[in-house]
């Protein structure tokens, strides 16, 4: 049997122990590529002309990804809450706990922005459809310009700084895998 020997001493079977389970590596990395499609989509709008359906439907992808961030991000820190998470890879307590910190950070973003991008559309007077699924969110609030206004300059200001955020989490993750060698981005890629 392939066994190994923990540095406590106890035994523990690899691949199973240290890693995350099956259903927290779907939820990161299909919150990874919704992100994706949603920062995709605005920056393409930008290219579009005022007006145009190009416009149009960017801004309905920008939308629609990032409701499905929140439709995923909710049950993801549910699970999260009830599975724990496994013990971090041996190394100095500071990059543990500020790894550990980033990751409450990232939490609070995958709910916090969508919510927030939500709420300035239905203040605008607004509410998102989503065509392909047949559905239509409910207004969390009513029109309100001034709430619009504040509101969405936080979602703009939060998407801006979160370019920062996520691509020093990608690089962190990155420095395990290729410099220090150890099993940070193996234990979140499969099982
Ligand atoms: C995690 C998900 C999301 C991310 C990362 C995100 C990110 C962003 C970014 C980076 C911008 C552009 C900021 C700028 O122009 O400086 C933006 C704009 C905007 N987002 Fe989001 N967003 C998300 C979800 C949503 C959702 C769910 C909605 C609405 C249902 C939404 C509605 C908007 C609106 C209305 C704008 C302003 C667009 C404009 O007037 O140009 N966003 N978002
Ligand atoms: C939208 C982008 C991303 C978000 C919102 C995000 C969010 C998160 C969160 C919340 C965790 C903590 C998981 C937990 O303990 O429950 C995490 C872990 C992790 N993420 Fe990301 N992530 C993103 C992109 C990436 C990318 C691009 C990479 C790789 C290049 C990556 C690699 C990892 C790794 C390896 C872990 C596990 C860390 C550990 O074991 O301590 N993430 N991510």
């Amino acid at each position: 049997m392939n066994r190994l020997q923990s540095a406590s001493g106890a035994m523990a079977f690899p691949g199973t122990a240290r890693r995350y389970d099956g259903l927290a590596i779907f939820f990161h990395w299909a919150v990874f590529l919704l992100i994706a499609a949603a920062y995709a989509a605005i920056e393409l709008k930008g290219f579009a002309g005022k007006g145009t359906p190009a416009r149009s439907l960017t801004m309905a992808a920008h939308e629609g990804a990032g409701v499905l961030v929140l439709a995923l991000a909710v049950p993801r820190l549910l699970w999260r809450l009830v599975r724990g998470a496994p013990a971090a890879e041996p190394g100095p307590r500071w990059m543990q706990r500020a790894g550990g910190a980033m990751h409450w950070v990232l939490y609070l973003f995958i709910v916090a922005q969508p919510v927030l991008g939500l709420l300035a559309l239905n203040a605008g007077g607004h509410v998102l459809a989503l065509p392909a699924l047949g559905i239509e969110i409910p207004a969390l609030v009513g029109p309100d310009q001034a709430l619009k206004n504040q509101v969405k300059e936080i979602h703009e200001t939060l998407g801006t700084a979160f370019y920062l955020v996520i691509g020093l989490h990608a690089m962190a993750a990155l420095f395990h895998h290729y410099m220090l060698g150890d099993n940070t981005l193996r234990r979140m890629w499969r099982r």
